[in-house]
């Protein structure tokens, strides 16, 4: 799970049964996230580090980046070069699964960034979901790594 926080998704995950490592720069987020963990005695681990250093392993099912893109003009060279590294390093059959806020023009990067890449892409899930509180709509996107094609 890139840029955790303190752990919103992190520890619900955790309290369903997976093992999940939380990266974030943020040590104040990492420190509350590893000492909820602990007391919850869940399998969650936050690692403080910049989520772009940091390698997607063989032992690594499932990438979440929940509310972390945004494809503004600035950001979006570096957005699309860390999500194509991802897309590339996770391996065949793993889950790659993004949230983000609505919008057609993000929503298409993301997709034209998934469709240009070499590999296969199964789109699992795809909703969204209105958070009346925040006054937001936020996008989930579920595709799954297949064979190199390109
Ligand atoms: C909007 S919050 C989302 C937190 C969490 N994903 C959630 O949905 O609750 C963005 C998080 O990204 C982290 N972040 C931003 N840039 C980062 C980077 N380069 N490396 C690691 N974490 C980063 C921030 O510290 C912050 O915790």
């Amino acid at each position: 799970m890139w840029a955790s926080g303190q752990g919103r998704d992190a520890l619900a995950l955790g309290e369903l049964g997976y093992r999940v490592i939380g990266v974030d720069h943020s040590s104040v987020g990492i420190n509350q996230l590893n000492q909820e963990a602990k007391k919850r005695g869940l399998n969650v681990q936050g690692i403080v580090g910049d989520m772009h250093d940091y390698q997607i392993t063989e032992d690594i099912d499932i990438v979440l980046l929940d509310s972390m893109l945004h494809f503004y003009k600035n950001d979006q060279k570096k957005e699309t070069e860390f999500v194509n590294k991802i897309l590339n390093q996770l391996k065949e059959n793993g889950l790659f699964v993004t949230c983000i806020l609505k919008g057609d023009k993000r929503e298409s990067i993301l997709k034209q960034i998934i469709d240009q890449s070499p590999y296969e892409w199964t789109v699992l899930s795809e909703c969204y979901t209105e958070y009346i509180e925040f006054n937001a709509t936020y996008h989930l996107l579920v595709v799954k790594k297949g064979k190199r094609i390109k």
